[in-house]
């Protein structure tokens, strides 16, 4: 029987880790079950800093971007005896179970402690939305309309100059969000790790779009990592009839108030992790596949490649 648990944010903040730890707070709160927020991820948790959440400590945080508990990336997490130390912490604080908000690395951290004796289950927070195991994750749908709002405003600017605006998104590895962007913003070009780079034919193309088409501007939307796109605003200044001009989104990205699909998204999510602990269950993970919330184990989740989004490239492509 679950007594105790605690909640923590771990990785990346996203806009939505407040809802769901909202939520994961106040669905256990009615089930009588207390509940304790952990500072800074596994930081925090290997420190012993712990702070018990009424139903009070979470008002009025549903709506704002962050986390409340801060968050933190910690790589020494992956060794045993920090792994181990965490376990005692949590044993001598009564805790029995917790709630992990947070990326892939996050959700290793989870499967670690549950197979140590402390059940967890990961929610998938991060605007990338590279986290196997869901179709979306907290933060993404914020992330989105973040992005398509600036290149709205950028697709003006460019058109009144005859320029070719060329936007670096976040996503680590995923494309997700370039390519989300790119289909809502009616963008010319994307680039992601899934399309691979070609500056050739990027050039080619822009000529294309210039002298045949006779565009007054161009949008390139580009995965972050994929390419240096100040020096390929220069190559297109120098090589197409558009001026180029780059502009890096960066961390605007990963704040603001969560949008109404994240809230619900995180509410949902953290009522299913509270009753899968209180089933007694660990070391699953929570997602939304098909617009259900469902849950899968960690191991199978990181083994499982992300569902295609080929139907999506092929989808940008004909609205070109
Ligand atoms: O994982 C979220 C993310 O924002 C990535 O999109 C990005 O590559 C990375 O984190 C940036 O990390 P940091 O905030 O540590 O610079």
């Amino acid at each position: 029987m679950v007594r105790k648990i605690g909640v923590l944010t771990s990785g990346g903040d996203a806009p939505g880790m407040n809802t769901a730890i909202r939520s994961v707070t106040r669905v256990a709160l009615n089930n009588g079950i207390e509940v304790y927020g952990i500072y800074d991820g596994y930081r925090g948790l290997l420190e012993g800093r712990f702070m018990k959440m009424e139903r009070s400590s979470v008002s009025e945080t549903l709506n704002r971007g962050g986390t409340i508990l801060g968050s933190a990336r910690l790589p020494e997490f992956r060794e045993l005896d920090v792994q181990e130390k965490c376990v005692e912490t949590l044993k001598e604080n009564g805790i029995d179970a917790l709630v992990v908000i947070g990326g892939d690395g996050s959700y290793r951290g989870a499967l670690a402690l549950t197979r140590l004796g402390i059940n967890c289950i990961g929610l998938p927070g991060t605007i990338d939305n590279d986290i196997p195991g869901t179709d979306f994750t907290i933060g993404f749908d914020t992330a989105l309309n973040t992005c398509v709002e600036c290149v709205d405003k950028l697709r003006d600017t460019s058109s009144s100059h005859h320029r070719c605006s060329i936007v670096e998104v976040m996503g680590n590895h995923c494309g997700d969000l370039a390519l989300y962007t790119a289909i809502s913003c009616g963008a010319e070009m994307v680039i992601t790790p899934e399309t691979g780079y070609d500056e050739l034919e990027v050039l080619e193309k822009l000529r294309y779009l210039d002298q045949a088409i006779h565009k007054n501007h161009a949008i390139v939307i580009v995965s972050e990592k994929t390419t240096d796109i100040q020096a390929l605003a220069k190559k297109i200044s120098l090589n197409t009839g558009f001026s180029g001009r780059a502009t890096v989104l960066g961390h605007i990205q990963r704040g603001g108030a969560p949008s109404p699909t994240d809230r619900m998204l995180a509410s949902r999510m953290g009522e299913k992790a509270v009753d899968l602990l209180t089933e007694g269950i660990g070391g699953q993970c929570v997602g939304i596949i098909d617009n259900e919330i469902s849950s899968m184990s960690i191991e199978d989740a990181l083994e499982r490649p992300r569902s295609s989004r080929k139907h999506l490239y092929r989808l940008f492509d004909r609205l070109v």
